[in-house]
């Protein structure tokens, strides 16, 4: 019997989420059963797409499976979404020297057009299956909108007993991105986002831009990237360059000219918790108002909360070993 870990990730991929998956895909301590898409940094025929690219870059079997187009219900509300531009919560306005908008995901990531297809079943319907014929352990990593991982819960609630671990990127506890209180993934779904928080699933862990901030990558590590010079290294310096580019133009960050990879932080705590630091058991839960705080994660600091700890919150987060365990990865792979 294989001693890996298996996973299944969760993607609205993106520049971040492509690197979530190579990071999984190259691991020799992950056996990757499947990734689901979701519709999030872009439209869900992208997102999937953009993960086929990383699968078939990499050389991979690794099936995929489209999930949601959707929110669950948030999108019913027009004015929940009201003041952003396209999907992903932040306005792209911006122009760079060459007259193109600056942006944290173009449509395609910078990798060949994917040769291989998309599985035929629905991401949410394989996760239910999948997970009720496992025996307790698989590990979840969602890294998007948490709807596919909402839906499957609703349809099958019996799952949450199946399930190892979520380890998901989301949310902030003092650090916010899409609006004043929220992070992106869970204020695009945040109906989704309480429903997974309030599962019952034994062990969530939430990795929020407060720990995704302190684990930036920066112009010496693309430069790094570019001297191993393989198509692979070469596709992460340019999405990274492409990254830094616009958070210095839309947030800037603590440390001058660097990036967050948010979602790979997700995949290298499941290879070494030492990345994450601080980590916190709290109650956490979704403001679903409409109001200024719609998909804050509120995360109860109290001694004695009303409600029971649900969540590991990180609340930082180790760089150096971050990058070179990444950096490490891509190197090894010809
Ligand atoms: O807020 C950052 C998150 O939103 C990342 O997962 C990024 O890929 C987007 O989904
Ligand atoms: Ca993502």
């Amino acid at each position: 019997m294989s001693d890996k870990m298996k996973v299944i990730l969760d993607c609205d991929t993106g520049s971040d989420d492509a690197v979530a998956i190579m990071m999984a895909i190259l691991s020799p301590k992950i056996d990757l059963l499947g990734v689901t898409t979701v519709a999030g940094n872009k439209e869900i025929n992208f997102t999937t797409d953009n993960t086929l690219r990383v699968v078939d870059m990499l050389r991979s079997d690794t099936p995929v499976y489209r999930g949601c187009a959707t929110s669950m219900v948030a999108k019913l509300l027009p004015n929940r979404h009201g003041d952003y531009t396209g999907m992903t919560g932040v306005k792209a306005d911006k122009l760079d020297e060459k007259g193109e908008v600056i942006s944290y995901h173009h449509d395609c990531l910078p990798m060949p057009a994917p040769v291989s297809r998309e599985q035929p079943e629905h991401g949410v319907w394989w996760l239910i299956d999948t997970l009720m014929k496992s025996e307790g352990d698989i590990t979840l990593i969602p890294t998007g909108p948490l709807t596919n991982i909402g839906m499957a819960l609703r349809l099958e609630p019996r799952i949450a007993e199946k399930i190892k671990q979520i380890i998901f990127m989301g949310g902030g506890f003092k650090v916010f991105n899409a609006t004043a209180a929220s992070e992106f993934n869970i204020w695009a779904d945040p109906e989704a986002a309480q429903i997974v928080l309030t599962s019952g699933v034994r062990t969530i862990t939430m990795v929020p831009l407060d720990a995704t901030h302190q684990a930036n990558f920066t112009r010496e590590d693309e430069a790094e990237l570019r001297k191993i010079g393989t198509p692979l290294a070469i596709a992460v310096a340019d999405l990274l360059d492409e990254r830094i580019v616009a958070y210095n133009a839309y947030q800037p960050q603590d440390l001058p000219d660097s990036a967050p990879l948010h979602d790979a932080l997700c995949v290298a705590y499941l290879l070494d918790p030492e990345v994450l630091r601080d980590v916190r058991h709290m109650r956490v839960d979704v403001d679903m108002s409409g109001g200024f705080a719609d998909g804050q994660t509120i995360c109860d600091t109290r001694a004695y909360p009303d409600r029971p700890e649900n969540c590991y919150v990180a609340l930082g987060a180790d760089r150096l070993r971050f990058s070179r365990m990444v950096i490490d990865m891509i190197r090894a792979f010809r």
